[in-house]
């Protein structure tokens, strides 16, 4: 690997921040809630009963990342008479209406008149496209707006809409939003039983030396930070193989050791795990690196990108 990455000398700047623009970490849970989806695809092909699946998470966690991966392993086929696209992606539109809610699945279908029509013919003009295109699945981002966000109440006409989608479509379906998206199933108990299947994407937690696992809440203490320079191996915490992974996938021509001790914690502490955010961190250091001639991400780099986007909390940066 280190002679390998040498390589990036040889690459422009340019394209080299397009490339830290562009990096994918494929973690654990990502790869879990991935072949959760998959297994509901393949399961539809031999089954007439679909299987559908929710998948939740905090903001910034990958969802909507997860649902642009699977739709990009299964592109559309332009053919002469009509498109075939085999993984719909569309997400709930604000407001939550049946009538926006079918122009949105209308749309990415590719319809040109999506907002054209009452609801009823509009619904009957999506199953037939549906068919027509030989759609296999259908994932709907941003469930959570079936909650209104005034009022906090589910909009019980968007959620038989979609228990009408799913009877008349016989596709399985995947709802991916918010945790609170769960009270849009809980009161809908014949949603609910549609969606049995369940997924979590979650914020990395900090995981001190073998065995004691603590949730990201905990109150740390200095003794953290020593505890976390004692060498463990990175198979201990997820977060560490995160970091780990993300190291040698920066094209930039040393390793910067992001997984070790003490920067591994500190990138932690001013990230609480969240994929969102240390990607955003880190994107932003490794670019600066490019930019003054330097080949690896330090604590100085990650102290500077995180007073520059973190900036509301800069009296806690850890990386001072
Ligand atoms: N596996 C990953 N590898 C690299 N970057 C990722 C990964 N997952 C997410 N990201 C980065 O995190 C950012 C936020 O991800 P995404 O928009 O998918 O989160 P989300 O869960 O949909 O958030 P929200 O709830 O706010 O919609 C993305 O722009 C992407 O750059
Ligand atoms: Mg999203």
């Amino acid at each position: 690997m280190k002679s390998d990455r040498k390589k990036y000398r040889n690459i422009s700047i340019e394209n080299r921040i397009e490339l830290i623009e562009k990096l994918f970490i494929m973690h654990p849970s990502f790869e879990r809630c991935f072949n959760t989806i998959k297994e509901c695809h393949e399961h539809s092909k031999l089954s007439v009963e679909p299987l559908c699946a929710l998948i939740t998470g905090e903001p910034g966690v990958g969802k909507t990342t997860l649902c642009e991966k699977y739709e990009k392993m299964y592109p559309r086929v332009e053919l002469e008479e009509k498109t075939k696209v085999p993984v719909l992606v569309a997400r709930i539109p604000v407001p939550a209406t049946p009538k926006n809610m079918v122009t949105a699945l209308l749309s990415a279908l590719g319809d040109p008149l999506a907002d054209k029509g009452t609801t009823y013919s509009k619904t009957l003009r999506l199953f037939n496209l549906l068919r027509q295109c030989q759609v296999e699945i259908i994932i709907i981002d941003e469930f959570h707006h079936v909650i209104d966000g005034d009022s906090d109440k589910v909009l019980y006409t968007v959620s038989d809409w979609l228990k009408q989608l799913i009877n008349e479509a016989k596709l399985p379906i995947i709802l991916v939003g918010l945790p609170h998206s769960i009270k849009i199933l809980e009161a809908n108990p014949q949603l609910k039983r549609r969606f049995a299947m369940r997924e979590e994407l979650s914020n990395f937690k900090w995981v001190k030396g073998k065995g004691s696992k603590r949730d990201d809440n905990h109150e740390e203490t200095d003794t953290d930070e020593e505890t976390a320079s004692t060498p463990e191996t990175e198979s201990d915490n997820d977060f560490k193989a995160f970091l780990k992974i993300l190291d040698e996938t920066l094209p930039l021509a040393d390793n910067s050791h992001l997984a070790g001790a003490p920067i591994a914690y500190r990138i932690w502490k001013a990230t609480s795990g969240n994929v969102n955010r240390t990607m955003k961190l880190v994107r932003y250091a490794a670019k600066s690196a490019l930019k003054s001639s330097e080949e690896k991400v330090t604590n100085e780099l990650l102290k500077r990108a995180y007073e520059r986007i973190f900036s509301e909390d800069s009296s806690k940066n850890p990386f001072v």
